[in-house]
């Protein structure tokens, strides 16, 4: 926290902003001049008209608002017209993607106007230059397939139905991180629509430093409109498939998941796991592999970095294959009908550095944790993961410029992700959330262990996420945040998401 502070003694202006004091314009106010603008062109929605139902949903219902009313541009003008007005009007607004977000009000609002980008989700491919641009509002599956017949693809969610925009201002985790690195840097410009209106293109030559910060910087430096992607081959099979252990095989796989997260992920980078552990109800708890191979794949004649899991080694695996020799658009499909929107979730996240007694230590929190009397709610399942962030992966990171989110070494981002029916629980299973994170942090640091690192996509409700980028990251961002938007409007008019300390 000091060293926030001295960053921001820095810039007497950005506290100005903050505390600028300006009223906001009634949300009604707001949705009328908005109707005005584009009127007859039906693209606002009111609570009141036939559309609204349909557009207000969310992949949670844990995150559902229910905005003033719904804008849904069809192109960059469009949101350029619509964030002059929000600026001049200091009108409040959110800005949806996908809708993935866990977190109510992160990709919703209350008292506001909602921009739902997902008529801006065209997907092309130049052959040429071996780009791909995406519309910030379509869903990966979309992308996905409009691509294959090019035999390429870009690295986007491992479930289909995650929506652009908000997993690439995250960073993004997909199944070729591991050769590839975050998905925000295989990024190679985006289309944004800066406060007050303006368009600009952000790439490492036009704009660089913004678009640093973009990667990983959510919705704090505008709207998105549009990412053109670099691709990767894809005219090999992919394969995507869970491996299922018995309980007496935890102690062996979890030295496994070490020998992953310290060496494995790089010796076979177009392998990818999660570690997870889920409970369902008052089952005993189940450890599941989530993996992929970007190639022709056998368990039989696997790589050592991942033969352990299927050889024996680790006692009782059982392999689910999602696709095999298949695509990556059959793989991430058939996740996004496991994870199917409309159940109640949240999230929580914290980093460590890998080590063996640690990750034993962190599933038994979460086990203690999870009692019988949250075991005994409706629809209650919950997940533990472990995800290895390897040197490879890293490495793809700086040699595409790097990105806003400030890790240096190899870590493991570890996640818990609780399910329930009743919204009588939310705050329960909330509460549930940040105990966990809390007592594994307190184990971790104990440990030696703790990064203070949190993945912006994973990121639960109460926890600071970009303060932990790290000072020069964070730094960097608010001199950014001064230039681009000196008047803090995706901070002060965009309440959702997470900010950038001192906006
Ligand atoms: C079932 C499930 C599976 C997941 N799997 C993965 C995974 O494999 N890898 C991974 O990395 N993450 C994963 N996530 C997390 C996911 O990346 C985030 O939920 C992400 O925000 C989803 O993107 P979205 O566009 O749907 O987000 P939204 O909910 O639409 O938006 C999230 C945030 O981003 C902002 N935002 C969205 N679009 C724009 C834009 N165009 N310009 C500026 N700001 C914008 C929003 O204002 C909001 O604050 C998963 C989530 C779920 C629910
Ligand atoms: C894609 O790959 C398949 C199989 O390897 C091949 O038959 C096809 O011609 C390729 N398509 C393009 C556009 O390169
Ligand atoms: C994929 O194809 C290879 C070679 O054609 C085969 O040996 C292997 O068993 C297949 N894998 C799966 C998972 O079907």
């Amino acid at each position: 926290m000091l060293s926030h502070a001295a960053i921001l003694l820095g810039f007497g202006l950005v506290l100005q902003t903050s505390a600028f004091g300006i009223q906001f314009t009634s949300p009604t106010t707001c949705c009328s001049l908005l109707g005005t603008e584009f009127n007859g062109e039906s693209k606002v929605f009111s609570v009141t008209s036939t559309e609204y139902g349909s557009l207000n949903t969310y992949w949670t219902p844990a995150a559902q608002q229910t905005p003033t009313c719904i804008f849904t541009p069809a192109d960059t003008q469009d949101v350029s017209r619509a964030v002059k007005l929000f600026t001049r009007k200091n009108c409040q607004f959110a800005i949806r993607s996908g809708g993935h977000s866990y977190n109510p009000g992160w990709a919703g609002i209350v008292n506001g106007v909602l921009i739902s980008l997902s008529d801006i989700d065209d997907v092309t491919y130049d052959s040429g230059t071996g780009l791909a641009s995406v519309g910030a509002g379509s869903r990966w599956t979309n992308v996905y397939e409009a691509l294959l017949p090019y035999n390429v693809t870009v690295l986007g969610g491992r479930n289909s139905n995650l929506g652009v925009g908000g997993y690439l201002t995250g960073g993004g985790i997909s199944f070729y991180a591991n050769e590839r690195g975050w998905a925000a840097d295989n990024i190679h410009s985006v289309e944004i629509v800066l406060a007050g209106g303006k368009v600009i293109t952000a790439s490492r030559t036009q704009h660089s430093e913004l678009f640093r910060c973009i990667k990983g910087g959510s919705n704090n430096y505008g709207v998105i409109t549009k990412f053109v992607l670099e691709t990767i081959d894809a005219s090999n099979p992919f394969n995507g498939f869970a491996v299922d252990f018995p309980p007496t095989s935890t102690d062996s796989l979890l030295a496994g998941a070490y020998n992953y997260c310290t060496g494995g992920s790089d010796a076979d980078p177009k392998s990818h796991i999660i570690f997870a552990a889920a409970i369902t109800g008052n089952l005993p708890y189940r450890d599941v592999l989530l993996m992929s191979y970007n190639g022709v794949f056998d368990t039989a004649s696997s790589s050592p970095a991942i033969r352990p899991f299927f050889d024996g080694t680790i006692p009782g695996p059982t392999v689910r294959y999602f696709a095999s020799n298949g695509t990556i658009k059959q793989a991430t499909d058939r996740l996004s009908v496991i994870q199917a929107p409309g159940t109640r979730y949240t999230m929580g996240t914290l980093s460590i550095y890998a080590d063996l007694e640690l990750f034993k230590t962190l599933r038994s929190i979460w086990q203690e944790e999870t009692t019988s009397t949250l075991r005994a709610k409706s629809g209650f399942m919950t997940e533990f993961a472990f995800q290895p962030v390897g040197s490879k992966w890293l490495a793809s990171s700086a040699a595409r410029g790097g990105n806003s989110m400030g890790i240096t070494r190899p870590f493991v981002v570890v996640w818990v992700q609780p399910r329930w029916d009743l919204a009588v629980d939310d705050a329960e299973m909330v509460a549930y959330t940040d105990r966990v994170i809390s007592r594994c942090e307190q184990a971790a640091k104990t440990a030696n262990k703790f990064s203070k690192f949190k993945y912006l996509n994973y990121g639960g409700r109460n926890q600071e996420i970009i303060t932990h980028y790290g000072a020069p990251s964070v730094l960097r961002m608010q001199i950014n945040k001064l230039r681009y938007d000196p008047l803090n409007v995706f901070g002060r008019l965009v309440p959702g998401g997470f900010k950038i300390p001192g906006f």
